[in-house]
């Protein structure tokens, strides 16, 4: 045998893993880190039910990396000449196809299938495959195995503090093989304690036709001088252990072999048990343990008298190699140290959050609004203009006023196409933007001048009446700081052509409220303003700015002064704009795109163009 046919893996050897089995993959990197491996043992990620390939994002000691995913299995061997074994994680339908593609990739020596329940007439199919083109198949039905401080594959060895404690980080010289991925660990943490470890362990896979078998890999353990002793675990049922036998008895294998055949219990029950594997049961009597144990004592195998002395009789081999100098000394590395994931220790230590969030808890079962489930919203046919006190301001608001925000709601949804903010949504959706593009070009319209003077309205109107100025000493003093008083002046609307939106929240305002100060105060700045122009009405924005006011006023003890003045600092008063406003700008994006209205160009008649002459600015063409 050449090296490559009786070693598999090296601390080099790199995996594609088919399914993305984020678990078994990370353990994978944790064993990995531990070796001190200079390169992740996974290569690449193979995930069918990706729509397309991309990332998958792990942890490689303390920091992230990422290991390509790909559709396919050809995809995957093809970037990734490197990797030599393909772990197989497809369900017991899909291995036999899988596998089939694997073997048949030039670069994949070594396929092992985890999935149990694999048909037995296609695993047959899958081991003759392999055999006829020299490529070794560690499954169906197997954990795996490990070579160790070189290489592991998915879960084998459990968690990484059973790996340190079996000390399967470092290399020792025993070959191990068994059936069972559980008894491995099991076997592993005895092999640790009465050797210098493991060197290699191979789970076959508890079917009744593992694609590789005991022997194959014992056959490899043989030649492989790295290995000085073997440690085998067989199991009640088949025939397998005669071929040790056979080949003890051949002088096929040499070097002390400690076997113990399990399921000696099997004899002390009445009838035929079948024990966890679908191999495990005796069907004749050479199938029971007893024989095959008594078989392989007499070939020269090393037999304990029960699993008990299992560990007893591996020391007492591993002594006498020690004693005739034939085990080199191994040197005991300090462990890297692995960090654990924050999920399993969360609530033991504290870490400082960098977002907070005093709104909404999405963390339960369901969100909840101030502390309101959102299914409580729902049963209680909570008004929107309620739930919109939950998020916006924390509170509960008296009915009067979430009926107040609701009738802002209804009155700005809309007023037609020509103004700022529809006509820019118009305008970009016939552009041929998207509604988000589209819509957002029309809220970002709205400002000082558009719509979003309502904060302002509530902001001057408010310090004037605080400050005790007169209506007319407060239309004077804007006058004379040269600033349009915010929530005054319309372009169409005016005395004589009033604006139905104002007329309607004025006189809700004096049928709920308590009182209406900053309303009343407004109304006298109207009086002032509309004895200049006809226009300088109280318009839409200011009237819902300056009733806010007396809204939160009329709530009592509900808003703090700290609470009202930063309502209108953070222009939350405009939002109520805003967000009614969506509502209209929605809609026409649709009717745009439902019209199919094709792009829209200003009328160069309605241009005045007016520009220098080139020769003024010092062009002499
Ligand atoms: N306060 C004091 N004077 C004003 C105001 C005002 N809010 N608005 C207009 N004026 C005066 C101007 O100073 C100007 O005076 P002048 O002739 O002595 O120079 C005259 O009125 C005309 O000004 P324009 O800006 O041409 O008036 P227009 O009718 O075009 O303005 C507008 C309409 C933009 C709404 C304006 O009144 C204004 O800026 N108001 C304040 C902002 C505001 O409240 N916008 C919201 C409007 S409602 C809505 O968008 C839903
Ligand atoms: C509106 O609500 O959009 C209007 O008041 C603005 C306008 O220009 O008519």
């Amino acid at each position: 045998m050449s090296r490559s046919d009786y070693q598999l893996f090296t601390r080099e050897t790199r995996a594609i893993i088919f399914n993305l089995q984020a678990n078994a993959i990370q353990r994978m990197l944790d064993f990995d880190h531990v070796c001190k491996r200079e390169k992740p043992s996974v290569a690449a990620v193979v995930n069918p039910n990706a729509k397309q390939g991309g990332f998958h994002k792990v942890f490689w000691g303390t920091k992230e990396i990422l290991i390509p995913v790909y559709n396919t299995i050809d995809q995957a061997v093809t970037k990734h000449n490197d990797a030599d074994v393909m772990i197989n994680f497809a369900s017991f339908r899909s291995a036999f196809q899988t596998s089939v593609d694997a073997l048949h990739a030039d670069t994949i020596k070594t396929v092992v299938i985890i999935a149990e329940g694999v048909p037995e007439r296609r695993a047959r199919e899958l081991a003759a495959m392999a055999q006829k083109m020299g490529k070794i198949i560690i499954g169906p039905a197997t954990v795996g195995g490990i070579l160790a401080g070189g290489f592991k594959i998915g879960n084998t060895g459990g968690t990484i503090e059973n790996i340190i404690e079996s000390k399967l980080h470092l290399q020792g010289s025993v070959g191990f093989v068994s059936k069972s991925g559980g008894m491995s660990n099991e076997a592993y943490n005895i092999i640790s304690h009465n050797s210098d470890g493991l060197y290699e362990g191979i789970a076959i896979g508890g079917d009744s036709y593992p694609g590789s078998t005991l022997l194959d890999h014992l056959l490899r353990y043989e030649a492989n001088p790295d290995v000085k002793m073997m440690v085998c675990l067989g199991e009640v049922g088949g025939t397998e252990e005669y071929r040790i036998v056979e080949a003890l008895k051949e002088k096929r294998i040499t070097k002390p072999l400690v076997c113990w055949v399990t399921g000696t219990i099997a004899s002390r029950m009445k009838g035929e048990v079948q024990f966890g594997h679908a191999g495990a049961k005796a069907g004749a009597s050479n199938e029971t343990a007893e024989a095959k144990n008594k078989a392989l004592a007499e070939a020269g195998a090393i037999v304990p008298v029960s699993f008990d002395d299992y560990g007893e009789k591996i020391n007492q081999e591993f002594k006498k190699l020690e004693a005739a100098g034939k085990i080199g000394s191994r040197e005991e590395t300090e462990v890297p140290f692995v960090p654990v994931d924050f999920k399993t220790v969360a609530n033991k230590v504290r870490k400082p959050t960098g977002f907070i969030c005093t709104i909404t808890d999405d963390s339960g079962d369901e969100p909840l609004y101030s502390g309101v489930p959102m299914s409580k919203v729902v049963e209680n046919n909570m008004p929107l203009g309620e739930m919109i006190g939950l998020l916006w301001f924390k509170k509960k608001l008296p009915e009067f006023a979430a009926r107040y925000i609701e009738l802002v709601l209804r009155l700005t949804a809309d007023h037609g196409p020509c103004v700022s903010g529809a006509h820019n949504t118009i305008v970009t959706a016939r552009a041929g933007r998207d509604l988000m593009s589209s819509v957002a070009a029309g809220i970002l319209t709205i400002g000082p001048r558009f719509g979003g003077a309502v904060s302002g309205a509530a902001k001057h109107f408010s310090s004037a009446l605080k400050s005790g100025l007169s209506p007319l000493e407060f239309v004077n003093d804007m006058k004379k700081k040269g600033i349009n008083i915010p929530g005054i002046g319309h372009r169409i609307k005016s005395a004589t052509n009033p604006d139905i939106r104002v007329t309607l929240i004025k006189a809700f305002a004096k049928e709920n409220f308590v009182s209406t100060p900053h309303l009343d105060y407004a109304l006298e700045v109207e009086k002032i303003t509309l004895t200049k122009r006809n226009n300088l009405i109280l318009n839409v924005d200011g009237a819902i700015g300056v009733i806010f006011l007396d809204l939160m006023e009329s709530c009592g003890e509900i808003f703090s002064d700290q609470e009202k003045s930063e309502i209108v600092e953070f222009e939350i008063l405009n939002g109520l704009f805003m967000l009614g406003r969506t509502i209209g700008m929605i809609g026409h994006y649709f009717d745009q795109k439902r019209l199919r209205s094709a792009l829209y160009r200003h009328p160069m008649d309605d241009v005045l163009y007016d520009l220098p002459d080139s020769s003024d600015l010092g062009y002499d063409f």
